[in-house]
């Protein structure tokens, strides 16, 4: 199905002005994804569709359209750069300063889960036996609904789990006889999934020691990410960090110090 101008643009602008996400060049993409959602609505045109979608506003056909539009590609122990920063410097320095024991860390573009999973495995690995004494529990959010029902399943097609090293696929997945993996209860406890919209105020009750955001800022402009980075760093706590996409950039004008390629601190 095709689009009209019209539509198309008064779609990018809501996207955009609603959840940062700039799909000005993305039309092949938006037909693409968005024709099988207007027929399943009962619709066969899709500028009829878009525009009772966002002339009526109701809150499940917005959300559908959405989960269609956004871009949730991920797999374990992506860019594992940042995950031998955790088990070397991030987590040492946890356990030498945090004194009431509770490490927050905030996955914020968590699509299905593997980034969260991912850290929660290099966490269990560090701690051990020492785990106990700690609140490891990691804040997962998206605002992709049915890629947080996927998190909270936390069952995996083999091919996600490709540069998971063989020791973490054997310790934290058990496999199915369906030849999918389902990552084991003491590392799925450990992640708590939320929707939350990266453009709205971030509202917490202590500030985290890490948020990883990572490759999604690639969908926003520029003021949009700047601006983004900047309410993360009001609620970082001083010293903690802020990991992005390694394909990211953070404007040199922001307050987080510079540690490593897509590694920032406080
Ligand atoms: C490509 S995935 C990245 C997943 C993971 N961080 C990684 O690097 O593998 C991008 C995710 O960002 C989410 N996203 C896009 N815009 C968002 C917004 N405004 N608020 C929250 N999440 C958003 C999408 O739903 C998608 O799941």
């Amino acid at each position: 199905m095709k689009i009209s101008d019209a539509v198309f643009y008064h779609l990018v602008d809501f996207i955009h002005d609603n959840y940062g996400i700039n799909l000005s060049k993305k039309r092949i993409l938006v037909e693409g994804r968005l024709s099988s959602a207007a027929s399943a609505a009962g619709y066969d045109d899709l500028d009829e569709y878009v525009e009772s979608v966002l002339l009526y506003d109701q809150q499940d056909a917005v959300t559908t359209m959405v989960n269609r539009l956004t871009t949730n590609h991920t797999f374990f122990m992506r860019e594992p750069d940042h995950f031998e920063f955790m088990k070397r410097v991030f987590l040492p320095y946890i356990e030498k300063n945090v004194r009431d024991h509770d490490l927050r860390i905030w996955s914020a573009a968590c699509s299905s889960g593997a980034e969260p999973y991912s850290m929660a495995m290099v966490i269990d690995e560090y701690f051990g036996e020492r785990k106990k004494e700690w609140d490891t529990t990691i804040l997962a959010t998206d605002i992709d609904t049915d890629a947080l029902r996927s998190g909270k399943r936390a069952v995996y097609t083999p091919d996600m789990l490709n540069t998971c090293p063989q020791n973490y696929v054997d310790e934290y997945f058990e496999p199915l006889p369906d030849g999918t993996y389902k990552v084991i209860d003491r590392i799925r406890d450990q992640v708590v999934f939320r929707r939350f919209n990266l453009m709205d105020k971030i509202t917490y009750k202590k500030p985290f020691d890490l948020i990883c955001c990572r490759n999604v800022m690639i969908y926003f402009d520029t003021e949009t990410k700047d601006a983004l980075v900047e309410r993360f760093y009001e609620c970082t706590k001083p010293g903690g960090f802020l990991f992005v996409g390694h394909a990211e950039n953070v404007s040199r004008s922001t307050r987080y110090n510079y540690v490593k390629p897509a590694v920032f601190r406080k």
